[in-house]
């Protein structure tokens, strides 16, 4: 294929790849986006197939690679989503690091070496390609062990407290500035010895970034981690000398490093705190209101239907226990009866709701419940105050007051959905556990809060009863 088809083709790709994430900036238009970033993907494959030797590897990889992507995306649980992304994340690290390795070790076929002066000496390699492959690595390092800690919190094989030392701060930025000073040694003179030194300083500061992170903080981390894989992904395009690569991987970096910033201002962390690793210090969670005995009200689901159903309108605050208990089918029928009430229902979203970016989004959209009935944090935040009722399903952090009223909470500064303003609070969920920070929450023992414990598929489903008679 000629050079120039291949130029128009990846062009093409580019832009449908950048429609993509236009279209998946709104839930109305993100099944287009996929589309389109299906179709942006395969042109680009295909096209990079036809340039490249070795066909049938890179085939069989695929077929490889394909079936275990088909089997693991099949069997996983939504509520394990996080963590495979993170799997994911750590695959792309690596393939940075090796490729940097094996560009390293024949730069020839790679074709990064520049001609010698004398016709028998060594071909050197450009100082360009040597920052790239560098740059390449480093990030490549970083976000593969990092993306293993990350993946090893989330499933919770390695807990999902912060573990730190003392003077780790000190630690990591003498171990960052060291892996760039070998960085710039490999630079001056290409040599294995920095380049190795360079990787396992890189691969060491990989988990000593993610390690301190403390729970709440991981959605955070996880996008970043992200955008760290895009950086590492355009990297390899510089070393490969393939200009989708670099476009992809950028548009993955600077997409994940804005939803890094949208996140980190949905939970009131600072970015400079994220790439530097050890935010989420204070109080350990467990501990907080734990020791004192406070009372709440509780009623049954017939209560519930009975004051959603003479209300005239009532917010929905769905959060990780829906996802749980797999209610989002249930709460779309339910809202479905009381708007046939005349009952002026919506549904209020938090960013960090659930355990990933749009987790709250994806399930509602699978219950098929109508776009305009879903509003953002932003948008319905002044509305709670007007509202009768608010019914909180399986959320708890998102709606702790504490976030705004306790100095001392390790969540005090992170933006709440509002809904201790509203006149009546309903709230599902199975006992009075703790939520993912594990902290305490006021809401539940305010005078206009009911308790209605249970799975909230069963506790929703008892309420559709309760509305049909
Ligand atoms: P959480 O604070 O985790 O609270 C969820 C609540 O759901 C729990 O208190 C639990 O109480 C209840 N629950 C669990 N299973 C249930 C079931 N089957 N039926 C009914 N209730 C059930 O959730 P949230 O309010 O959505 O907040 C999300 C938290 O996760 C935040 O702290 C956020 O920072 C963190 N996080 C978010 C993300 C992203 S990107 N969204 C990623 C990682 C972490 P019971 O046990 O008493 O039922």
């Amino acid at each position: 294929m000629s050079a120039n088809f291949v130029a128009l083709a990846y062009l093409l790709a580019a832009v449908l790849f950048i429609l993509a994430l236009k279209g998946l900036s709104s839930p109305v238009s993100a099944q287009r986006g996929n589309l389109f970033g299906m179709i942006g993907m395969a042109i680009a494959v295909l096209t990079t197939l036809t340039i490249t030797q070795n066909v049938i590897y890179i085939i069989l990889a695929i077929a490889v690679g394909g079936v275990i992507g088909a089997v693991v995306a099949k069997r996983i649980e939504m509520t394990a989503m996080p963590e495979l992304v993170a799997a994911m994340h750590s695959l792309v690290g690596l393939a940075a690091v090796l490729i940097a390795v094996s560009a390293f070790y024949n730069p020839v076929a790679y074709g990064i070496t520049q001609p010698s002066f004398f016709s028998q000496a060594k071909p050197t390699l450009y100082l360009s390609s040597r920052i790239e492959l560098f740059i390449g690595a480093f990030i490549g390092a970083i976000t593969f062990t990092g993306s293993i800690i990350a993946f090893g919190k989330l499933s919770g094989k390695l807990g999902n407290k912060s573990l730190r030392f003392g003077g780790q701060h000190w630690v990591n930025l003498l171990l960052g500035v060291a892996m760039i000073g070998f960085g710039i040694a490999f630079c001056i003179t290409p040599a294995w010895t920095p380049f190795l030194i360079m990787l396992a300083l890189a691969l060491l500061l990989g988990v000593l970034l993610i390690m301190p992170i403390g729970g709440a903080d991981m959605p955070v981390v996880v996008s970043m981690l992200n955008a760290y894989s895009g950086f590492a992904a355009a990297g390899i395009g510089f070393t490969l000398n393939n200009n989708m690569l670099i476009i992809a991987g950028a548009l993955v970096g600077s997409s994940g490093t804005i939803l890094s910033y949208i996140m980190c201002r949905a939970m009131n962390r600072s970015i400079i705190n994220v790439i530097f690793g050890g935010f989420g210090e204070g109080v350990a969670a467990e501990d907080v209101g734990a020791a004192v005995q406070k009372t709440y009200r509780s009623g049954s689901a017939e209560d519930a239907a009975f004051l959603m159903s003479n209300a005239d309108s009532v917010i929905i605050v769905p959060g990780y226990g829906l996802a749980v208990a797999r209610a989002q089918h249930a709460i779309n029928e339910m809202s479905t009866l009381l708007l046939a009430k005349g009952v002026k229902v919506r549904y209020a979203i938090h960013p960090v709701a659930g355990r990933m970016p749009g987790h709250m989004n994806v399930l509602l959209a699978e219950a098929e419940v109508p776009y305009e009935q879903v509003e953002e944090m932003d948008e319905i935040n002044n509305e709670f105050a007007d509202t009768d009722v608010v019914l909180v399903i399986g959320a708890n952090d998102v709606v702790n007051p504490a976030a705004k009223t306790d100095p001392a909470s390790p969540i005090y500064g992170m933006p709440i959905l509002e809904a201790h303003k509203a006149r009546t609070i309903l709230v599902v969920k199975r006992s009075m556990a703790a939520g993912y920070a594990g902290l305490d929450n006021e809401l539940f023992y305010l005078d206009k809060s009911m308790m209605i414990f249970g799975d909230a598929k069963k506790v929703v489903e008892d309420v559709i009863k309760s509305l049909q008679h």
